[in-house]
């Protein structure tokens, strides 16, 4: 079966082909983070009007680079979590094109997408696993028995990892999105001159709550602030550093925690924020003191892309899950109301 999956929740327009022979054929991604700069952060509407003018001609290519044109048997799209009205146009171009090739369609859940991303990868985790989804708008530990079997084990209390580094930037005067330019900076910073809190760690459970680290930098960046309104470069590199640690440690203790309680071997990271290299090295550190392994995906399938959801559609597709024609997008749905195969 070849399937096209469209991903258009937020900031991003992906598109790919996934055969379920073959593996992925291709995919293209269009981000609107120039859209977006001048503001900080991601305006909907210009989202939604920016997914118009490039959704098209993004199917167009990936059509023909694959040598897919007439040859797709079903076409998968995000419906949901996302901004409602990124998640229609890729819905109704979906829905649109599913009618007129004659083929089934689906609706795809965002995070599913994330969490199922790693399997494209060569020598993919079997289940079962936890994961740990983090991304711009979530956190959470999802127990992971098998595909649309999922556990929620523990989830922010108030701001997501990703949108916890996005602010920090943002205090710093760096580019949205924040993680990559944190990351960046992190690494000429100084360990030990900030010691930032892991809040949470020190009682059980596995939710979290990273609003207190944001004030705390907020804090720290006012504190050691010139009058240009901004810390030395060399601080900020250092405050970025400390942020970095004390998230990254936070999610690391989470994850070894829900291993334990779950009696997993496997974790899975998946969303923006697995892309950070230094989560990955810690937790690969950690994961082997307790013989247990970590998997992830590329780094450009860490963030949004549409083979991610090309790939999760084809799975319900191929049990013969579809839906009727009506287009409907659900901005909120948490993941453990899926269906099972
Ligand atoms: O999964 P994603 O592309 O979109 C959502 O579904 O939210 O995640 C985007 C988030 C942003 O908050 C971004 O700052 C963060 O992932 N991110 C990172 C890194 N790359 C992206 N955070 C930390 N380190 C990175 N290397
Ligand atoms: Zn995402």
């Amino acid at each position: 079966m070849r399937v096209l999956g469209i991903e258009s929740s937020c900031d991003e327009t992906g598109v790919a082909v996934y055969d379920s022979e073959a593996g992925l054929l291709g995919h293209e991604l269009y981000t609107q983070i120039k859209v977006h700069a001048e503001y900080g952060g991601v305006v909907p509407e210009l989202a939604s009007r920016d997914h118009i003018r490039k959704l098209i001609p993004l199917i167009d290519e990936i059509l023909k680079r694959t040598d897919s044109v007439g040859a797709i048997d079903a076409v998968a799209y995000t419906s949901g979590p996302g901004l409602i009205g990124a998640l229609l146009v890729g819905g109704c171009v979906g829905r649109a094109l599913a009618y007129a090739w004659g083929v089934p369609a689906i609706g795809v859940h965002h995070m599913e997408g994330h969490l199922l991303a790693p399997l494209l990868e060569p020598n993919p985790p079997a289940f079962p696993f936890v994961a740990l989804l983090v991304s711009g708008g979530h956190t959470q530990l999802v127990e992971v028995k098998a595909i649309g079997e999922y556990r929620l084990l523990g989830e922010s209390l108030d701001d997501a990892a990703g949108e916890a580094f996005d602010k920090a930037a943002k205090m710093m005067d760096l580019d949205y999105p924040g993680g990559p330019h944190i990351a960046r900076l992190a690494e000429q910073g100084v360990a030990g001159r900030f010691k930032f809190p892991r809040p949470m760690t020190d009682r059980p459970g596995l939710d979290f709550s990273f609003s207190g680290l944001k004030t705390f930098t907020l804090n720290t960046v006012t504190q050691n602030a010139e009058a240009n309104g901004l810390p030395d470069d060399q601080t900020c590199a250092d405050i970025a550093h400390a942020f970095q640690e004390a998230v990254v440690d936070t999610l690391v203790i989470k994850c070894r925690r829900a291993l334990q309680e779950c009696n997993m071997n496997t974790l899975v990271i998946a969303g923006g924020v697995s892309a950070n290299n230094r989560l990955r090295e810690k937790l690969e550190t950690a994961l082997a003191k307790i013989n247990s392994r970590v998997f992830y995906a590329r780094h450009e399938f860490c963030t949004d892309n549409g083979a991610m959801i090309a790939y999760a559609g084809c799975q319900r597709l191929m049990v013969g899950q579809t839906e009727p024609l009506a287009v409907t997008v659900t901005p909120r749905w948490p993941l453990d109301q899926l269906s099972h195969l």
